[in-house]
């Protein structure tokens, strides 16, 4: 049976039509955001990061062990906890089994500074086998966030490297529970124990190549028990190199209170669309004893049950739900008025569309084509160069340090495009296509020919990455970067 509040919120989101709205804007919940904390000075947490090849046997490897590559022993994926005002001193050292496979950390949605950004080439030198480097930064904002490496990251996030940062000072209550889910897939095939090819000239030129091999924290649809009827953060993290997913939880009532780390009044979740690097924090209310609730997928074709939650314990809440909301981030607020326009194109090279368009002709049949050009996307007509970063293209814009802007960012392709902003976070301001309550994000999901205006202050001095977190995307060309002076 259907509660009011998930009537009302079912029929807001049919009576859209052509706009997919996650929810109306209209609030259902009695709590406002916290006030935001002034951050104080910390301690200094030292972790070492080691790349390498760690053969694992995660359980939705079903028994078969693949050659992962890992940030650390033990356990995956790897977590680091901080508290705001903590100082995280890493120390990333390179032993992957292969000559000249280097590779570096970029510390995806932590506005730090620009050397400290992970991106080879353009802030500091590629991390060579046998070398390492010293990352140190204090992250400025409470949340939850991730880290990955930057460098041949279509197979290096493919086989694994990537973890999860954490940092604790955003919540006015605690919560009854706190819980990461990392989705993603894994290219693996569990016949030979292998993995397949992490890039496809198909999936690069159209909208990337999934994985066969769903998980949630390395696990098949797991069990996940949590404290009955007691109101749970579930910090949702898609790290998926490819898969755009609509997530929803069924068997309970759910609120999104924070997207991309930084905190939201909390609103009802009834679907989210969730492109690769993008997170959400949800705070559900757990099933009663016994009884079960689920994370789903439901982009279409499939309804995919991606985890599965079962109260324990006796009942921790009996109030109605009205989730706990987070404290606001501090984020300079972007003055409109007097913000410089930008616009950003998203579109398919000549080789890219034309490939895209053989595929849909013939199929497979196209793997026999010569191909004169790599690069499938572009970003205002430039593509990056090539899949490395060793040649700079020059930046796509030159931002003045302090100034507002607006940037429309229109996607003129018929595939999806989560585009991520380096250094910064974006304050959502309209689109043409979806209505979403007021929000930061570092990476927003551009449906197909979808027209974006966000804002941000340029207060962050450097050279910042600004591409598709389809890696397959981004690794044929649809890179850029600007810089702030
Ligand atoms: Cu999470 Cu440049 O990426
Ligand atoms: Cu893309």
């Amino acid at each position: 049976m259907l509660t009011r509040r998930q009537f009302v919120a079912g029929a807001a989101s049919v009576g859209t039509g052509a706009i997919i709205g996650a929810a109306s804007a209209r609030p259902r919940y009695t709590h406002k955001l916290g006030a935001p904390v002034e951050m104080k000075a910390g301690k200094t947490v030292s972790v070492r990061l080691t790349a390498a090849e760690r053969p694992m046997a995660l359980p939705c490897f079903g028994g078969r062990s693949l050659p992962m590559w890992t940030f650390a022993d033990g356990e995956w994926p790897p977590l680091i906890r901080l508290n705001l005002g903590d100082r995280l001193e890493a120390i990333l050292e390179n032993r992957l089994p292969r000559a000249n496979e280097s590779t570096s950390i970029h510390w995806h949605g932590i506005r730090l500074p620009n050397d400290q950004d992970g991106v080879p080439y353009l802030v500091q030198p590629p991390v060579q086998p046998g070398e390492s480097f010293h990352y140190s930064f204090t992250p400025p904002d409470a949340g939850t966030f991730f880290f990955h490496t930057h460098c041949n990251t279509v197979e290096q996030l493919g086989r694994g490297l990537e973890g999860v940062l954490i940092i604790d000072g955003d919540t006015t209550e605690p919560y009854d529970a706190d819980m990461v889910l990392l989705l993603r897939d894994w290219q693996a095939d569990l016949e030979t124990g292998q993995f397949n090819s992490f890039y496809t000239l198909r999936g690069a030129a159209r909208a990337g190549t999934y994985g066969p091999l769903r998980s949630v924290n390395g696990a098949k649809n797991p069990e996940l028990p949590l404290p009955a009827s007691g109101d749970c953060r579930l910090r949702v993290i898609n790290t998926d190199p490819t898969r755009v997913m609509q997530i929803g939880v069924e068997g309970t009532e759910a609120a999104i209170i924070a997207i991309d780390g930084l905190a939201v009044q909390p609103f009802p979740l009834t679907l989210w669309s969730m492109g690769p690097a993008m997170r959400i924090d949800v705070v559900m209310r757990a099933p009663a004893e016994g009884k079960f609730a689920r994370l789903i997928d439901k982009s279409p074709p499939d309804r995919v049950e991606l985890a599965h939650f079962v109260g324990k314990g006796r009942p921790r809440r009996k109030t109605a739900f009205d989730p706990t909301p987070l404290r606001a981030a501090r984020i300079p607020e972007p003055n409109l008025k007097t913000a410089e326009r930008l616009s950003f194109l998203f579109q398919a090279s000549d080789a890219g569309g034309a490939l895209s368009v053989a595929y849909n002709a013939l199929g497979a049949a196209v793997g026999s084509l010569c191909l004169s050009s790599k690069v499938f996307w572009t970003i205002n007509g430039q593509p990056w160069p090539d899949r490395d970063h060793a040649r700079l293209p020059p930046p796509l814009a030159v931002l003045r340090r302090g100034q507002s802007y607006v940037f429309s960012l229109k996607n003129d392709s018929p595939f999806m495009h989560p585009i991520h902003i380096h250094g910064h976070t974006f304050k959502l301001l309209r689109s043409n296509k979806q209505s979403r309550p007021e929000h930061h994000a570092d990476t927003l999901l551009l449906l197909p020919e979808e027209q974006t205006e966000v804002a941000f202050v340029a207060d962050n001095p450097g050279d910042w990455m600004f591409h598709c977190h389809i890696i397959e995307h981004q690794e044929s060309g649809m890179m850029g970067y600007f810089r702030v002076a």
